[in-house]
């Protein structure tokens, strides 16, 4: 028996489903070694950015004298930090992590860390842009957070909100593109509309895709592509036998970008947190005992340093 091909439209075509906003570019392409310098004025070219200029076989950190952030290499002549990085990841998810450790240890309250963390949110992402990294996914709200006591929601929102306002004449300078990925119903109204206009606003973008995880859950996500597989089986769009990894994968919030190749996880905690269960299959893992408020573009840079000098094997020898 022949089946129905599933077809997924045009990206460009789709309609913003509930837990999604659609994406017009998407590419496969494999990203190679870049040394990017951290102001744009110092910045080497690299893919995405303007060319390439292949690094020295095997060299990943610069053998000139290095001082300040815990050895990443820099060129101790000029201001700005020149990193190396072995490859870059075309994919980085973040489980943002610790600011409440972080206040603390501060003697702060809770969301004062909170606020300290989206200013490293704001650095991350422009980082981000600047190192040739193509999709960040940040999980910047789970489907858990909303058991939090009502102080603490409701500052994580108005934060939310206001990095969305704030920060989208930013976004635009910096040709990034957001995205959002979640049960974004679940926001309160105020928050999807600026989210919805920050989504509309750097719709053109080419550069980094930001996407924000908000009041989302990997097994929810799981559980709704279920749903919607189901649905298309009733509907007779679809027959069971059909269902492989990759019609699967069509049925997830992040149907349109590809996996991640590298997690960071700040605050040294080992543990997924209900994040990207599906996606995260393969993906490289690396914890640092950072916490959020204080992980900036170099903890960054490290952890693209560390990236590159692992071997991926996706399960083959
Ligand atoms: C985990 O730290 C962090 C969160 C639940 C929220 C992350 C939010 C931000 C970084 C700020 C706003 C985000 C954006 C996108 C502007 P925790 O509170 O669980 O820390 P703890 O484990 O030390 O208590």
């Amino acid at each position: 028996m022949k089946f129905p091909v599933l077809r997924v439209p045009p990206l460009q075509d789709l309609p913003a489903p509930a837990g999604l906003a659609t994406l017009a570019s998407f590419r496969h392409e494999s990203r190679p070694a870049a040394q990017v310098g951290i102001e744009g004025s110092r910045r080497t070219p690299c893919d995405g950015l303007g060319g390439y200029r292949e690094p020295e076989p095997g060299l990943r950190l610069s053998t000139r004298p290095a001082h300040g952030v815990r050895g990443l290499p820099f060129d101790a002549m000029s201001p700005a930090p020149v990193y190396k990085f072995g490859k870059i990841p075309k994919h980085v998810a973040i489980i943002m992590d610790g600011n409440g450790r972080w206040a603390k240890a501060k003697s702060m309250i809770r969301v004062q860390g909170h606020r300290a963390g989206a200013e490293s949110v704001r650095d991350v992402v422009k980082a981000a842009g600047e190192f040739g990294v193509k999709y960040l996914t940040l999980y910047a709200f789970s489907v858990e957070n909303w058991k939090r006591p009502k102080g603490e929601v409701s500052t994580l929102m108005g934060l939310l909100r206001n990095f969305l306002r704030d920060e989208l004449p930013e976004l635009m300078k910096n040709n990034v593109r957001l995205q959002a990925i979640g049960r974004l119903s679940d926001l309160p109204e105020n928050v999807r509309d600026q989210l919805h206009e920050c989504i509309r606003a750097t719709r053109e973008n080419t550069g980094l895709i930001l996407i924000l995880a908000l009041s989302y859950s990997g097994r929810v996500e799981i559980i709704e592509a279920v749903h919607s597989i189901m649905r298309e089986i009733k509907l007779g769009h679809l027959d069971s036998a059909q269902i492989d990894e990759q019609m699967f994968n069509h049925h997830l919030y992040t149907r349109y970008y590809p996996d991640p190749d590298l997690l960071i996880r700040t605050s040294g905690e080992m543990r997924l947190s209900n994040f990207l269960l599906w996606q995260l299959s393969y993906t490289e893992i690396y914890v640092t005992p950072t916490l959020w408020p204080d992980f900036r573009r170099q903890h960054f840079a490290e952890a693209l340093i560390d990236y590159g000098k692992r071997q991926r094997r996706f399960g083959l020898l």
